[in-house]
């Protein structure tokens, strides 16, 4: 199906990385007087739309908020639905994750996880390990700040084992040390649910992404809602510091 949206995108100038916030989820349920659950299910559908636009377009990393380490706090019986949900979504999935050539990657931590949903995410982690279309990250039990201080803990042991000297500590060694030490930063994160805030996501690698935030609820997003907030970027001018007379000359 052709999308006159889609059409508008400029492939030549598109994120390498992008992140998503998948938020709304319950609401969306509240509001067909469903439980909570129901909108976790509905949001499956977003996921699996959002993918297949994203490898597409031609995305090399797509990377999504899943599950928080504050999503822990929330009543067992929800908690036991989303990993219930998990499994079912990632072994269902696997073949089209092979059939579309993406490669399915997880930051957070695993181990954390229930046994199941742990075991068949390295399951499908290590089956698409050489698929090479595109990176599918799931943030799972993941916060920015459990990353950080993972990072600085393994930082901390290299300098006492005297490989690492503290003068050596740059941007980049930090940047190495965190779960997304492979991929590059987002250069677009996008927010659903009209929620204007990070909820501890990826606060290093964001530094300098662009925020979209949309009213739109996980489970009502959609391809069309990708292409959007992709013409959304592609119309800002990113100057890093920068003037915008240095950054026109430079791209003159
Ligand atoms: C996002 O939707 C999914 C997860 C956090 C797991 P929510 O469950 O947060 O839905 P709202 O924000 O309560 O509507
Ligand atoms: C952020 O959504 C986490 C995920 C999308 C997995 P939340 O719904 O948990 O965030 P808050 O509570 O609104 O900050
Ligand atoms: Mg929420």
């Amino acid at each position: 199906m052709s999308s006159p949206l889609k059409e508008q995108i400029n492939p030549h100038h598109l994120p390498r990385h992008v992140a998503i916030i998948m938020d709304g989820n319950g609401r969306w349920a509240k509001k067909q007087g469903k439980i909570r659950t129901f909108g976790h299910q509905g949001g499956v559908t977003a996921v699996k739309d959002t993918v297949e636009a994203a490898a597409e377009l031609g995305i090399e990393v797509l990377t999504m908020y899943a599950f928080s380490t504050e999503n822990w706090s929330r009543p067992k019986l929800e908690i036991d639905a989303l990993m219930h949900l998990l499994v079912e979504t990632i072994s269902k999935e696997t073949p089209t994750l092979m059939k579309n050539q993406i490669r399915l990657d997880a930051i957070g931590d695993i181990d954390a996880l229930p046994t199941k949903v742990a075991r068949n995410l390295r399951k499908t982690i290590d089956a698409t390990a050489t698929n090479t279309r595109m990176t599918l990250v799931l943030a799972l039990s993941y916060s920015s700040r459990w990353e950080i201080t993972k990072a600085v803990k393994a930082i901390a042991s290299e300098v006492k084992a005297g490989i690492l000297e503290p003068e050596a500590i740059t941007e980049d060694v930090v940047s190495k040390h965190l779960a997304t030490a492979e991929w590059p930063d987002p250069e677009l994160l996008i927010r659903t649910s009209g929620e204007s805030r990070i909820s501890n996501y990826l606060l290093w690698q964001i530094a300098y992404a662009e925020l979209y935030f949309t009213p739109k609820l996980w489970p009502d997003f959609r391809k069309e809602d990708l292409y959007e907030a992709l013409l959304d970027f592609q119309q800002r001018e990113r100057r890093f510091g920068k003037t915008t007379e240095q950054v026109k000359s430079e791209h003159a």
